[in-house]
């Protein structure tokens, strides 16, 4: 039976330090009960000493009682780790640099000066009652044996685990596995692994640091940090999973959602290829992929969405196939000809071509077109009346009235711009649609000058992860933003049945 591996997330601390990343409390707050729930075993919550709302967020996990072990990283300094007892957290992430460049150009000190530091340091948290977890910040340009004698300084004085940082991203999966079975060979205590992306080798280096004997993995979602980031949370969990059977303590069904949820609060979006969470991460368009994933997903698909929260999308572009086509064109209750079928895909590649994104009214009129009038498309939701108010000395606010299903709605809102407000006031006025997200949206001027034509494209994400492609043209940007926000949630009603 393989170990179980421990999962100490640090997006809250190391992810945090993404350049331009500033969380608050509230939100930090939000973000380690969704770890908690993710069954992630640690939480590295922040750094006491850094600022007063760090510490209020410290505090505020803290008293969640939740079931992780709540961290604090700290510097091998007094002053960092009574930052971290102030917080009442269970344990200090200890971190000392060991490598000659660090320590001749950052700290000046010499190695015995700075095994004199660690070895005070985890003395002080240890006799205050904090469980310790020594690290070495760039450990992975530290002189081996050096290494050895910091990690020892640590075990003499008891400390709980030792942690190897890749800080810079310079390992190599056969070199950290060797090293870490060296250094598990020399230590009885468990050892824990923090893998930076410079050169994108973080999750593969992680894994084999799990493979040579770490028995703790230190990874951020989304992989969110310093640089090129931290290893993943999502990767290396599912890695070491479905490569080599380790367990971990994670849900995978969260895996999805907690993605999204940091997106959200931190507002830095999951590339669209990003393994396991990103938008087309079990996203299908070429004829050929997709014919294969509707006979048996396996085809393409290593990992089911599913196991992961995620969800399928079959995509209709330019290398789409006529049986995507066809799948949703029977979404919409139609039934072409293969005739029919082969013209419809040939104009939608045409479309496409031209660098076009296909949304759902372009089916609809390519398919008009081939097949003649077509039945008028149920609309659940329609405008009546939108009125909107702008200027430079008042706030922008709308109103507007619906009508749903034949009955009469009205909402208001103010926003940032007229647009903005438009859109506030639809989503007030229908509480069907609250978990419906704003993924995306996009302005074309279709012609040129000031009474152009305006073409707005929205991308909407339901509760599920379904997404709603739709479009509005008008002379008006409002109304067109307007109308391309009601096409997409009548096709998200139409979904919904
Ligand atoms: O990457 C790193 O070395 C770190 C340490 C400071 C723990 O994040
Ligand atoms: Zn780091």
């Amino acid at each position: 039976m393989k170990p179980r591996i421990k999962v100490l997330d640090t997006t809250l601390r190391d992810g945090e330090q993404m350049p331009g990343l500033a969380l608050s409390p509230e939100q930090k707050l939000e973000i380690a009960v969704a770890l908690d729930e993710l069954g992630v075993d640690i939480i590295e919550a922040g750094s006491a000493i850094v600022s007063e709302g760090e510490r209020e967020a410290l505090k505020r996990i803290v008293r969640q009682g939740l079931k992780a072990e709540i961290c604090s990283f700290s510097r091998g300094v007094k002053e960092d780790i009574e930052a971290a007892l102030s917080c009442e957290v269970d344990s200090v992430h200890l971190v000392l640099p060991t490598s000659d460049i660090h320590l001749r150009y950052k700290l000046r000190k010499s190695r015995s000066q700075l095994k004199e530091m660690a070895r005070e340091a985890c003395r002080y948290a240890l006799d205050h009652g904090l469980t310790v977890e020594l690290s070495a910040e760039d450990g992975t340009r530290t002189d081996p044996q050096f290494l050895k004698e910091f990690f020892s300084v640590g075990k003499e004085e008891g400390v709980q685990r030792l942690c190897v940082c890749d800080t810079v991203g310079v390992m190599t999966p056969d070199r950290i596995q060797q090293l870490f079975s060296d250094l598990a060979g020399s230590f009885d205590l468990p050892l824990s692994v923090h893998c930076h992306d410079d050169f994108g080798m973080a999750t593969a280096n992680t894994v084999s640091a799990v493979r040579g004997g770490a028995r703790e993995v230190h990874v951020t979602v989304n992989g969110l940090g310093e640089r090129a980031g931290n290893a993943s949370l999502e990767e290396v969990v599912m890695a070491l999973h479905y490569f080599h059977g380790f367990r971990t303590g994670i849900r995978f069904r969260k895996l999805y959602q907690t993605s999204r949820l940091v997106e959200r609060l931190t507002g830095v979006p999951v590339p669209p290829n990003k393994a396991i969470v990103g938008d087309n991460a079990f996203s299908h368009e070429s004829g050929i992929h997709t014919h294969g994933v509707l006979r048996f997903p396996g085809t393409y698909e290593p990992l089911s969405p599913e196991l992961v929260g995620h969800h399928r999308r079959l995509v209709l572009g330019k290398h789409a196939g006529s049986k995507s086509v066809e799948k949703e064109l029977r979404e919409m209750g139609l039934r072409p000809t293969r005739d029919q079928l082969r013209e419809i895909t040939k104009q939608l590649k045409a479309l496409a071509d031209k660098g076009k994104r296909i949304t759902d009214a372009d089916i609809r009129a390519i398919a008009e077109h081939v097949v003649g009038k077509l039945p008028a498309e149920k609309k659940v939701v329609e405008i009546k009346e939108i009125i909107v108010n702008t200027g430079n000395t008042i706030t922008p606010t709308a109103s507007v009235r619906l009508l749903v299903r034949g009955k009469e709605r009205v909402g208001s809102s103010v926003g940032v711009g007229p647009v903005d407000a438009a859109i506030n006031a639809i989503r007030n006025s229908l509480s069907e649609v609250h978990g419906l997200k704003l993924k995306e949206y996009h302005l074309d001027a279709i012609t040129g000058g000031s009474d152009a034509l305006a073409e707005v494209t929205v991308k909407l994400e339901d509760e599920r992860g379904n997404l709603y492609i739709s479009k509005g043209v008008k002379e008006d940007v409002v109304l067109a933003s307007v109308e391309a926000m009601v096409n997409g949630i009548n096709k998200y009603f139409l979904r919904k049945g």
